[in-house]
């Protein structure tokens, strides 16, 4: 067994006593380190080059297939790659992502990250500009931008994620509705019916609406959905004006407090991606907010709602339909041994083939909008076709790019405010007025107001007439 074969085992086993707390950062970081130096201590060897590549978080069929993906790679250019897995929470990938670039040695080649990061870490990753020029525009405008700081290119594209709709076609049409929720108001209305049903069948655990509220980045991701279509804004704004202590935002976190307990499960102040997930796949479930990749696992062969459900665009509020922008790009560390290589990698993970075949093998959206005309993708994937409008009309943005280094402690002090709502500590106004003040204090920003209509940052909102 090679090396970096050992050396990814030790972190599989690390990662599996990771505490929630994240304590673990440290010492995952230390022996990390003290692998990779011991690999550069070592007489140079006639081996070819292998690189390493820190995945963000992955299930096995994620990670089987991007194996596959890996080897054909290897096949290719005779490099060869060792895949590092990561912990399943966003915030402490984060943590783990910054000790190991912030100790300045040569780790990981390759970094997976989200489209949220670039402003926190574009320091540690060279310039794809010059590299990649060509294939940058041809990206969704708002991917691109997400990954661009100061007019560097810190990361390429390879997955591109936008909260969902997921419904369940078969309780829909016994409850007599011919299509999804246009509005959210909609969505509380027909998930309290379908559940009182479902309940009034003997299916106790059954819930109308499952989403994640756990105090971490994805909260950011749900709540600002919420506000956004209300016409309650993005938090901060473009013209650097905290604009979120307002009343469009203020009703959009009531009406979610009003959720817990009743058409969604209390305990779902404490559900990630995949705790929602189970819910979902299990059947307990006539309504889901995910990622595109939720399909995967929705519809495996194992799953109780395979051929039982569709996805759609989130409902709409008083201001249109809009989903968070999420996705993940890969970045080369300034620190890597093989930067050539691992350029080439990252050429590969992001080509339009790789692409298309991905589009097919793990049913992810390409990054590319002409990627979506093609019948080899649109075919497996009649679904997409809502995706790529989506993508450029339908999106908001996390202010990541309003504020840059700040943008974790912005979107803290946001989770940690609308936790407090969801959990009933504080009252909405009482908490959207402290968040504000705390932002102050964190960016220096001026108070204001969100514009009227859907701020989006990087695209504009559908502006789709929902009455
Ligand atoms: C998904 C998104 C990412 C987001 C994360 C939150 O991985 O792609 O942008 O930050 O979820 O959990």
């Amino acid at each position: 067994m090679s090396s970096l074969s050992v050396l990814a085992q030790e972190i599989r086993g690390l990662y599996a006593g990771w505490s929630s707390s994240g304590k673990l950062v440290r010492p995952i970081c230390a022996a990390l380190l003290s692998l990779f130096l011991q690999g550069c201590a070592r007489p140079p060897v006639r081996e070819p080059v292998t690189l390493t590549f820190l995945e963000e978080w992955t299930n096995k069929t994620f990670s089987e297939a991007r194996q596959q993906e890996l080897q054909q790679f290897t096949r290719e250019t005779g490099i060869r790659v060792s895949l590092l897995p990561s912990p399943d929470s966003a915030r402490q990938r984060l943590v783990l992502w910054r000790e190991l670039l912030g100790t300045g040695a040569s780790g990981p080649d390759v970094y997976a990250i989200d489209v949220i990061w670039p402003g926190m870490l574009a320091e540690y990753f060279i310039d794809l500009k010059p590299y990649f020029a060509n294939e940058v525009s041809l990206q969704f405008p708002a991917t691109a931008a997400g990954y661009t700081v100061d007019n560097k290119l810190v990361a390429m594209a390879y997955r591109a994620d936008i909260g969902l709709l997921y419904y369940r076609t078969d309780l829909l049409r016994q409850y007599g509705y011919r299509e999804p929720p246009r509005t959210w108001d909609e969505l509380e209305i027909m998930a309290a019916r379908i559940q009182a049903g479902e309940r009034a069948k003997g299916k106790k655990e059954f819930w109308g609406f499952v989403w994640q509220g756990a105090a971490d980045e994805v909260l950011t991701c749900n709540a600002l959905e919420w506000q956004a279509a209300e016409g309650g804004g993005r938090i901060i704004e473009e013209d650097q004006t905290i604009s979120v202590n307002n009343p469009q935002a203020i009703r959009a976190w009531q009406r979610a407090a009003r959720w817990v307990g009743s058409v969604s499960p209390p305990g779902v102040v404490g559900y990630r991606e995949w705790d929602s997930l189970n819910v979902w796949v299990a059947g307990d479930a006539a309504f889901m907010r995910h990622w595109p990749s939720a399909y995967l696992d929705s519809q495996a062969a194992g799953s109780s709602i395979r051929d039982k459900f569709d996805t759609a665009l989130l409902p709409a509020g008083k201001s249109g339909r809009v989903g968070t922008l999420g996705g993940w790009g890969l970045a080369v560390s300034r620190f890597s041994a093989h930067p050539r290589e691992a350029l080439q990698l990252v050429r590969y993970l992001t080509r339009r083939d790789v692409q298309v075949k991905r589009s097919r093998t793990l049913s992810q959206p390409p990054t590319q909008p002409e990627l979506y005309n093609l019948p080899e993708v649109l075919g497996p994937n009649p679904r997409f076709a809502l995706l790529s409008q989506a993508f450029q009309t339908g999106i908001v943005s996390r202010p990541s790019n309003i504020i840059g280094k700040k943008y974790q402690d912005v979107s803290d002090a946001y989770i940690q405010a609308v936790h407090s709502v969801l959990t009933r500590e504080k009252s909405a106004p009482e908490a959207a007025a402290a968040l504000e003040n705390e932002l102050v204090g964190i960016t220096s920003f001026k108070k204001g107001r969100p514009p009227a209509g859907i701020s989006n940052g990087t695209a504009k909102g559908s502006s789709e007439s929902v009455h």
